[in-house]
């Protein structure tokens, strides 16, 4: 895939600051700290574009990428949403309750989204939170792109075992789950595809 251009549309909270529903949307889901940012620059190859933390729980706005890239010798722009990870524990009640709230409206509503993007930790596995959003999701209508990442931490030999002892657990189907690694850059033409399908579609 040929990223031409990445850039930083705006942050937003509330549905009236949300940009113009101009392209085909896609949203990077998953726990806190379990690496979407990290997943993002890695896709369209920027590394500073979507900020990584080690402080988990740091992105906490909805933020909005429109990435350019070249298809069959035209230009194609997709608009790409990092959501604030949940499931972080050290956060007030209050406060998580705004966020579920935030990114709850956001997927039912958002009008322009294709897909969702729902990264586990391949090590960690899938957590409750991980099956509670997949389950959602499905419920309102939405598809899922569920994505294991950091399988850089688990020796080559083990890294396939792994994905498909996981798919059941989420309910998915054999092969249903990708692999992914944002530190070797594992995975990244298998989302590319499963990304444009659910952009066509
Ligand atoms: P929040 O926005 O805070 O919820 O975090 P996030 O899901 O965006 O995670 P982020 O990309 O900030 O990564 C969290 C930590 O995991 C950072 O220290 C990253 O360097 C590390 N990390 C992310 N992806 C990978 C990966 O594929 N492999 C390895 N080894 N580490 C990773
Ligand atoms: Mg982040």
């Amino acid at each position: 895939m040929k990223v031409l251009d990445a850039e930083f549309v705006k942050s937003a909270v509330a549905p009236g600051e949300w940009p113009d529903a101009a392209h085909p949307e896609i949203a990077f889901v998953g726990r806190s700290n379990v690496g979407k940012s990290s997943m993002l620059n890695r896709l369209v190859g920027r590394k500073g574009l979507a900020r990584v933390s080690n402080t988990p729980g740091r992105t906490r706005l909805l933020n909005f990428f429109d990435v350019t890239l070249e298809r069959a010798a035209s230009k194609e722009v997709l608009r790409i949403c990092d959501l604030p990870g949940y499931g972080f524990a050290k956060v007030s009640k209050a406060e998580r309750g705004q966020w579920v709230h935030m990114i709850e409206a956001y997927l039912a509503e958002r009008q322009s989204l294709k897909a969702v993007v729902v990264i586990v930790d391949v090590r960690v596995g899938p957590t409750d939170d991980d099956v509670q959003m997949i389950r959602w999701l499905e419920e309102n209508g939405r598809r899922p792109i569920v994505v294991a990442t950091k399988l850089d931490k688990l020796p080559k030999a083990r890294r396939a075992g792994r994905l498909r002892q996981i798919e059941p657990v989420l309910q998915l189907p054999p092969r249903a789950l990708l692999g992914f690694s944002s530190e070797e850059g594992l995975g990244r033409d298998e989302l590319w595809s499963a990304i444009l399908a659910a952009a066509h579609s």
